[in-house]
């Protein structure tokens, strides 16, 4: 069955939580499927509910007490399912390069959460055609990992250019990425979802697409009615 995200961002004020929880349990379909990327602040609140719970980020440092950072050891005790990794906010406002993004993953898996790990390029580099140098720049660490690292972790194609604009790449245009990419991770177990634009009216030419194993949905999912229709739409399809 299809992984379906909800990533949040930072869309969330206090007072649109409780209703954002109980939007949730009236009426998402299969539930265990879907997994919610809260902000920090409100990541405790949403432990308590049955849902899945993402982090959007967390430190690639362990054991230290950090000033302004979300650690590993916190997330987990708290009782989260996974985190979202280089998220191309991450990557462009934080400055997080691939390197540091590896020792994130690592440091996930390591704690048994289960990876989101987001790439893509930019208008710009798809413009010069670099799109296939940069995902495997972003990929880069990955190819050495144990097959079995695979089942946690997952891959998330989210084209820069695609996010928060209404644009998307077109069935053909995704489905080639998907063998780029399992042409450079060769794992039986490797999962790819696409993130970027999903909406209402575009989901179920996406949900048709091969070998896509879910999707990550940004600004359609600030409101938990059009979240949930996706979501269940997602699911249902299948
Ligand atoms: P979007 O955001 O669905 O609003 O394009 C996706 C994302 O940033 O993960």
């Amino acid at each position: 069955m299809k992984y379906v995200i909800a990533n949040l961002k930072t869309s969330m004020l206090v007072d649109g939580v409780e209703n954002y929880i109980t939007g949730l349990e009236k009426k998402l379909i299969y539930p265990n499927n879907v997994f919610l990327a809260i902000s920090d602040l409100y990541i405790d609140r949403f432990c308590k509910t049955n849902h899945n719970i993402l982090a959007q980020n967390m430190s690639h440092l362990e054991g230290k007490n950090l000033t302004g950072m979300t650690t590993v050891e916190q997330l987990k005790n708290i009782g989260i399912s996974g985190v979202i990794i280089g998220h191309s906010e991450v990557r462009q406002y934080l400055h997080e390069n691939n390197e540091i993004l590896f020792e994130k993953i690592k440091l996930a898996l390591r704690y048994n959460l289960k990876v989101f790990y987001c790439i893509g390029e930019t208008a710009e580099q798809r413009d010069m055609r670099k799109t296939v140098k940069v995902i495997k720049e972003q990929l880069q660490y990955l190819t050495g990992l144990d097959q079995e690292l695979f089942f946690d972790l997952k891959i998330v194609y989210e084209p820069v250019w695609a996010i928060g604009t209404g644009i998307i790449p077109t069935k053909e245009e995704i489905e080639e990425i998907v063998q780029v990419i399992k042409g450079i991770i060769i794992s039986e177990n490797v999962e790819i979802l696409y993130g970027g634009s999903v909406n209402r009216n575009n989901i179920m030419m996406l949900n048709t697409i091969e070998d896509i194993a879910g999707f990550l949905i940004g600004s359609a999912a600030y409101n938990v009615d059009d979240f949930v229709e996706i979501a269940n739409t997602i699911i249902n399809d299948n």
